[in-house]
C-alpha cells in the first residue's frame, strides 16, 4: 500500500475567527510535507473561511445529516458541507454516539449522505474502558464497523473515499493513549472486517488511530503495523501541537 499517511485534526467544539491564523500556519507548513495528507476539520461556522484560508490542507465537517435538504432546524447537510468547500466528513465520533444518541445505523445513513453528496468520510469506532475490561473490545469495535460503513450497492464508491478512525473512548482526551500493541491488534481486526465488507478494496482504506495523540507519541503509533494515519483532537489546536505530529508521519525518501 503506498498511501500517504492521513493526519487530521478535530477542533471540536473549539475555534474561533483568531484561530484561522493556526490553521493559516498548518497550511504553510503542509507544504513542507507533500508525502502526508493533511487536514482540519472545524466546527461548522467556520468551515468556509478555514476553507478559504488554506490551499494545500483538506477541509472537513464534524457531522452530518442524513438528508440533503430541507425541515430539520439546526442541522446541516453534506450537499452543504460539499458546497461550501468541504472535502470530507467525520462521522460517528464517540462524542457525537454520547451526546446526540447516534447509533451505528444512523452512522452508516449519515456516511451514504455525505458519499453521495461527493464527500470523503471518517467513520469512527472504539471500545468503552468497561468493554476492554470486560475483554470485549474487539468484537464492539468489529460490530460497530459492520454497522457503519456504508455497504450493499454503496460499497464499491465507500471503499474510494473512506477512512475508518479507531479511537478507544477512554483514551480520548483523557491523556492515555493506547498501547501500541493493543492499537496494532485492534487495526489487524479492523482491516480483517473491513476485508470482509468490501473485499479487495478494503486495502483502500486508511485506519486512523485517535485518542490523546501528541507530538510525543505520535512517532511510535503512526510507525505501528497497520495504523494509516492519526485522527487528533486537542493536539490540532495549535500549528505548534500539530505540525510535530504531522512531521512523525512524514517520511521522505531516501
Ligand atoms: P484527543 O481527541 O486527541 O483530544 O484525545 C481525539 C479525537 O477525539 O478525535
Amino acid at each position: 500500500m503506498s498511501q500517504r499517511p492521513y493526519i487530521v485534526g478535530n477542533w471540536k467544539m473549539n475555534g474561533s475567527r483568531a484561530m484561522l491564523a493556526e490553521a493559516r500556519a498548518i497550511d504553510r507548513a503542509a507544504q513542507r510535507y507533500p508525502d502526508v495528507e493533511i487536514a482540519l476539520a472545524p466546527p461548522y461556522p467556520f468551515i468556509g473561511a478555514l476553507r478559504d484560508a488554506v490551499s494545500a490542507i483538506g477541509v472537513g465537517g464534524q457531522d452530518c445529516h442524513t438528508a440533503a435538504k430541507g425541515a430539520h432546524t439546526g442541522d446541516v447537510s453534506a450537499a452543504m458541507l460539499a458546497d461550501i468547500g468541504a472535502d470530507f466528513v467525520i462521522l460517528g465520533h464517540s462524542e457525537r454516539r454520547r451526546d446526540h444518541g447516534e447509533g451505528d445505523a444512523l452512522v452508516r445513513a449519515k456516511a451514504e449522505a455525505a458519499l453521495a453528496a461527493g464527500l470523503g468520510v471518517i467513520v469512527c469506532v472504539g471500545e468503552t474502558l468497561e468493554e476492554r475490561d470486560a475483554g470485549k473490545a474487539e468484537a464492539v469495535v468489529a460490530r460497530q464497523v459492520e454497522g457503519s460503513v456504508p455497504a450493499g450497492e454503496g460499497a464499491a464508491v465507500a471503499a474510494g473515499r473512506l477512512a475508518l478512525a479507531y479511537e478507544p473512548v477512554w483514551a480520548i482526551g483523557t491523556g492515555r493513549v493506547a498501547a501500541v500493541e493493543d492499537v496494532i491488534a485492534m487495526h489487524a481486526a479492523v482491516r480483517e472486517k473491513l476485508a470482509a465488507i468490501y473485499g479487495e478494496d478494503a486495502d483502500k482504506i486508511r485506519i486512523l488511530y485517535g485518542g490523546s495523540v501528541n507530538g510525543e507519541n505520535a512517532a511510535g503509533l503512526l510507525g505501528a503495523e497497520g495504523v494509516g494515519g492519526a485522527l487528533v483532537g486537542g493536539a490540532s489546536l495549535t500549528a505548534d501541537a500539530f505540525l510535530p505530529i504531522v512531521a512523525a508521519a512524514s517520511q521522505p525518501e531516501g
